[in-house]
C-alpha cells in the first residue's frame, strides 16, 4: 500500500503542466477495436487506468506500444476473447469493451464493471439501449454475454445525459446498419474527444458535444489519429491549489472553455488569476468569500470537481452551502476534513460549510479518487504533517502528482507502507 506524506503551508510557484483526460483515454482505447487499422494516441496520461487498458488490450492480441505520452495499436490480430472480473472489475470503464467488442464482433463476453465507491453506478441505460439495437443480452451471475446478428441502428431518448451510455451508444453504432440517434446526449468534452477519434478512422458522427449526436453507420474503419484533451478535472484541481497557496502558479495546457462554471465560481470567491492562451496564472486570495457549488451536468460544475472544491469552500469566510447531485455517496470525504478541523454538517447530499477553520495535518485515507484529492487540498493547506493513506485512488487520476507538486515547493512524497488507518 502507498501514502503520501504532506508538510502542508507552503507557497507554491511554478508551473504545471496539465496531462491527457483520464476520462477521455479510457474511452479511446476500447474505441480503437472497432477498427483493424493502425491507431495513433498522442497526450496519453501515464496513470493506472492507462496501464490496466493496456493489459486488457494486450490480452485480446493488441499489439500495443505506449512511450512519450503516445500510444500505437495494431489490433489487426485481435481476438473476441472473455474479459475477466480478474480486469472488468479493476476499472468501471471497462464496459466501453461492450461497445467495441459487441461493434467490431457482435458478441461480447465481459464481467461486470468495477466502480468506487461513490455510488451504485448502474449501466441500465446503457444496457436498455444496447438493447434496443438488437443485442440479446444474457445478465449471468457477475457477467453479461451479448450477442447480435445485424447490428441496427436506433432513436435514443436518454433517460440521464449518462456521459458512459452515450459514448457506448456512439461506439456501438459506428459499425451499425443505418442510422443512430442520441437525444438528451452528455455534452461533455470528452464524447466530443472520442467521436473525433472514429470520425478520423471513418465514422461518421455529428454533433458530438451537443445534446443531440447523430450517427450514419458505415462499413469500414481505416487507420485512426487522436490527440488526448486536456484533463479538465486535474486542471481544476490544481486552480484549487493555486487559489489556496499560489503565487503567481503557472498551470498550462488548459482549455478554458472546459473549465468555464469552475472559473466563474473562483472568481465570486474574490480569486483573481489572468489566462494568456492556452495557460493560467493564480495567486492565492487573501479573503474568500462564501459561495455555493452545486455539482451537475456540463456545462455545469462537475461533480468530479465537488470533493476538491469543499476542501476550498472550508478556507471561505462564511456559510457555503455544497450540493452533490450527480452521485448518492460523494460526500464520504467529509468527516476526514472534520477530523483535520473543518466544521461541515451533512444533510444528505447537501453539505453547510462553515468557515474559516485553519486545518491541522494528520493521518487521513482517499475513500476514492476524487476524496483523495480532496484530502490532498486539505493536506496542502494544513499547518503540519498530513498522511493520506489508500493513495492508489488518487494515482489512477492525476499523472506524477508528486512530482508536479515537488516541482512548484511542495514538501510531499509517496512512500510505501503496510499501516492501515
Ligand atoms: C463518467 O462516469 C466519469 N468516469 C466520472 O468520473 C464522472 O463523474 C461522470 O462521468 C459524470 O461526469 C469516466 O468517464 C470513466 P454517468 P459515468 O454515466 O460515465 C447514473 C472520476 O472521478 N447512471 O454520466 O459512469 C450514475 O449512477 C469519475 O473521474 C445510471 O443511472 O457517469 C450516476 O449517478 C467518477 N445508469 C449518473 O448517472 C446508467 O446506465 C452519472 O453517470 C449510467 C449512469
Amino acid at each position: 500500500m502507498k501514502k503520501i506524506i504532506i508538510d502542508g503551508g507552503q507557497e507554491i510557484s511554478g508551473t504545471i503542466k496539465i496531462s491527457g483526460a483520464k476520462n477521455s483515454i479510457v474511452a479511446l482505447i476500447p474505441a480503437s477495436i472497432l477498427t483493424s487499422g493502425k491507431c495513433v494516441i498522442k497526450n496519453v496520461p501515464d496513470i493506472s487506468d492507462v496501464r490496466i487498458l493496456l493489459e486488457i488490450m494486450r490480452e485480446l492480441g493488441s499489439e500495443i506500444t505506449f512511450e512519450n505520452e503516445t500510444i500505437i495499436i495494431d489490433n489487426g490480430n485481435v481476438k473476441n476473447k472473455e474479459i475477466t472480473e480478474e480486469f472488468a472489475s479493476k476499472l468501471r470503464a471497462s464496459y466501453y469493451f461492450m461497445g467495441s467488442l459487441i461493434g467490431k464482433f457482435h458478441k461480447v463476453d465481459i464481467a461486470c464493471p468495477g466502480g468506487c465507491v461513490i455510488g451504485s453506478r448502474p449501466i441500465d441505460i446503457h444496457l436498455d439501449s444496447f438493447k434496443k439495437m438488437g443485442i440479446e443480452i444474457d445478465e449471468q451471475q457477475s457477467k453479461f454475454v451479448m450477442t447480435v446478428d445485424e447490428l441496427k441502428g436506433n432513436h435514443f431518448y436518454l433517460n440521464f445525459p449518462s456521459v458512459g451510455a452515450t459514448i457506448n451508444i456512439m461506439i456501438a453504432s459506428t459499425l451499425a446498419k443505418g442510422q443512430t440517434i442520441i437525444e438528451n446526449a452528455a455534452k461533455e468534452p470528452e464524447i466530443a474527444n472520442v467521436a473525433s477519434f472514429l470520425n478520423s478512422m471513418g465514422a461518421k458522427i455529428f454533433g458530438a458535444g451537443t445534446s443531440k449526436i447523430i450517427i450514419d453507420g458505415v462499413d469500414e474503419l481505416y487507420d485512426g489519429f487522436v490527440e488526448v484533451i486536456p484533463d479538465r478535472i486535474e486542471a481544476g484541481t490544481y486552480l484549487i491549489i493555486g487559489s489556496l497557496l499560489g503565487n503567481n502558479l503557472t498551470i498550462e495546457n488548459i482549455i478554458e472553455s472546459h473549465i468555464e462554471s469552475m472559473l466563474y465560481k473562483l472568481k465570486e470567491a474574490g480569486i483573481k488569476y489572468e489566462s494568456k492562451g492556452n495557460s493560467i496564472t493564480i495567486t492565492a486570495a487573501k479573503n474568500l468569500k462564501p459561495i455555493n457549488i452545486k455539482t451537475t451536468v456540463y456545462p455545469g460544475f462537475p461533480t468530479d470537481l465537488g470533493q476538491p472544491m469543499s476542501t476550498l469552500l472550508t478556507q471561505c469566510e462564511g456559510e457555503c452551502l455544497f450540493e452533490e447531485t450527480i452521485y448518492e455517496n460523494r460526500l464520504r470525504h467529509i468527516p476526514h476534513l472534520n477530523s483535520m478541523g473543518a466544521n461541515i454538517k451533512v444533510f444528505d447530499n447537501q453539505a453547510l460549510i462553515l468557515g474559516k477553520t485553519p486545518l491541522h495535518g494528520k493521518k487521513v485515507k482517499a475513500t476514492d479518487l476524487r476524496a483523495g484529492a480532496s484530502m490532498l487540498v486539505a493536506g496542502l493547506i494544513a499547518d503540519g504533517r498530513t498522511e493520506i493513506y489508500n493513495i492508489e485512488h488518487l494515482l489512477r487520476g492525476y499523472e506524477r502528482i508528486v512530482d508536479k507538486l515537488s516541482q512548484v515547493g511542495v514538501q510531499i512524497k509517496l512512500v510505501e507502507d503496510e499501516e492501515n488507518i
